[in-house]
């Protein structure tokens, strides 16, 4: 099996996530920044991880952009977040939406794991648009369950990454459907 991991990471939790699968699959993962799609065309299977911000998997066009250069192979994604796994409308529908719209997805398996948000690191603009985020959504006469959700999610502080997640991921890399 000729496998690699990419992630994209500004605060760590979705390295932490690349390093551990990587570790099990006995492969190297590696910072997208150090990639290009025409280095990805000597790997049967393809890792990608990105944190979510916005709903957006980050630098994940990598792969979306490119999915008539990358047919054939084994494509898994994974995303880290604050969201709590249980919101599938947020996952299923928001996420993949966002991200995968029009793309055809049959070839690829996603998944999802909780990732960390620590307020004090955060980066300045970061901050910013969190607190505008839920200045605004704390606004919303009615606000949707969805909007009351992203509410609460602003002051989230914490580091929930978990070596566990990933066993389900790791068990389809090696060609062991769950
Ligand atoms: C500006 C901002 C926007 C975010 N948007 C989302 C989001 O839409 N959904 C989510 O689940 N988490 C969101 N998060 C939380 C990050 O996805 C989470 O902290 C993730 O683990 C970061 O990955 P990284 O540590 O690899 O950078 C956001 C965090 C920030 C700072």
């Amino acid at each position: 099996m000729n496998t690699i991991v990419i992630y994209k990471s500004k605060y760590g939790s979705t390295k932490a996530y690349g390093e551990w699968i990587a570790e099990e699959l006995s492969c190297d993962a590696v910072d997208v920044k150090s990639v290009k799609v025409e280095d990805l065309l000597a790997y049967d299977t393809i890792i990608y991880g990105g944190g979510l911000y916005a709903e957006n998997i980050a630098g994940v066009t990598l792969i979306t952009k490119n999915l008539d250069k990358l047919k054939g192979k084994k494509i898994i994604i994974y995303t880290t977040g604050i969201t709590p796994l249980d919101c599938r409308d947020y996952y299923d529908k928001l996420v993949m939406e966002k991200n995968f719209k029009g793309k055809d997805v049959t070839n690829i398996r996603v998944y999802h794991f909780l990732g960390k948000m620590i307020l004090s690191e955060l980066s300045f603009p970061h901050r910013t648009a969190i607190k505008t985020l839920k200045k605004i959504m704390s606004e919303k006469e009615n606000p949707t369950n969805m909007e009351q959700l992203l509410v609460e999610l602003c002051d989230v502080d914490g580091d929930f990454t978990d070596k566990n997640a990933i066993f389900d991921l790791v068990e389809y890399a090696k060609g062991k459907s769950y």
